[in-house]
């Protein structure tokens, strides 16, 4: 799938695009048929919510499932980000996090790249989100709230939450936000299942809880250009990948097409 120069236009003004219902519901179906499998497990890359057992976080998820292992290899989300990183990708972060109905938490306002660059040592911000909605995102069940225009302004002050919910986030303060809302406002991009975002590394984000009776559950893919992988070990491999090998890309029809196989899942042993 190949970026416009009007998207790419965009992208560069705005830090995100938005593709409404890219991925088909049979498609999105295969994925969404593995979650109850894969949530009943308790093993370490699966983090739940403060007060509840709510899943709020599965990392790794493509080296535990065959279905998502062929997402994290998906020409629909690869290609756009390798147009625009102009380089090899390779896997930095994959999660799918549940945001379940009722139960699913904030998360506060912060960049992606503050965290990997403070924990992880990634030199520059040459890496990209990429997320899919296995769920409808509406307006009540805690869609993603982007400030536009936001990542221009490079890689803001940050300070490590470790008290507002289950995983350690490092959070932009209040008067900052309040200036880049001035400037960008805020959107919510809404869609169907099968919708996916591309966000730049450096754009502020967020989203407040889900105490609807719809889980939002949404796939991202941090990918990350190879040159530019992370120099620091520190977190553990399943939250910060230290396989550099450049990502190659599967046909489009490799979610629905059984003839289609990953078999090397080191994680795919139910812990
Ligand atoms: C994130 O920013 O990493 C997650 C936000 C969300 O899923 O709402
Ligand atoms: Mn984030």
């Amino acid at each position: 799938m190949k970026l416009t120069a009007q998207q790419l236009q965009d992208f560069d003004r705005d830090g995100y695009l938005f593709f409404p219902s890219l991925f088909s519901p049979d498609e999105m179906k295969v994925l969404l048929d593995q979650i109850p499998a894969i949530y009943s497990q308790h093993r370490p890359e699966i983090i739940r919510e403060k007060d509840s057992d709510a899943v709020r976080t599965v990392f790794a998820g493509h080296l535990i499932n065959e279905a998502f292992a062929k997402l994290g290899r998906h020409p629909r989300m690869i290609e756009p980000v390798a147009q625009v990183l102009g380089e090899d990708l390779y896997m930095h972060q994959f999660k799918i996090n549940g945001k379940c109905a009722f139960d699913g938490d904030v998360w506060q306002w912060h960049q992606d790249y503050g965290t990997w660059r403070a924990d992880d040592e990634m030199p520059q911000p040459r890496a990209m989100n990429v997320a899919v909605f296995l769920d409808e995102v509406n307006e009540f069940n805690g869609p993603l709230l982007f400030i536009p225009g936001s990542h221009k302004v490079g890689t803001l002050e940050a300070s490590h939450d470790l008290a507002t919910t289950s995983y350690p986030l490092w959070t932009i303060d209040n008067r900052t936000i309040e200036q880049l809302v001035e400037r960008g406002g805020i959107v919510a991009p809404r869609g169907p299942a099968g919708s996916m975002l591309m966000f730049h590394s450096c754009l502020v984000h967020g989203s407040s809880s889900n105490m609807s009776p719809w889980n939002r559950t949404i796939i991202y893919l941090s990918l990350c250009a190879v040159s530019n992988h992370i120099r620091r070990f520190k977190r553990p491999e399943y939250i910060a990948h230290r396989d550099f090998t450049p990502i190659v890309a599967l046909p489009d029809d490799c979610l629905t097409n059984a003839a289609v196989r990953i078999t090397d899942l080191p994680l795919s042993k139910a812990a």
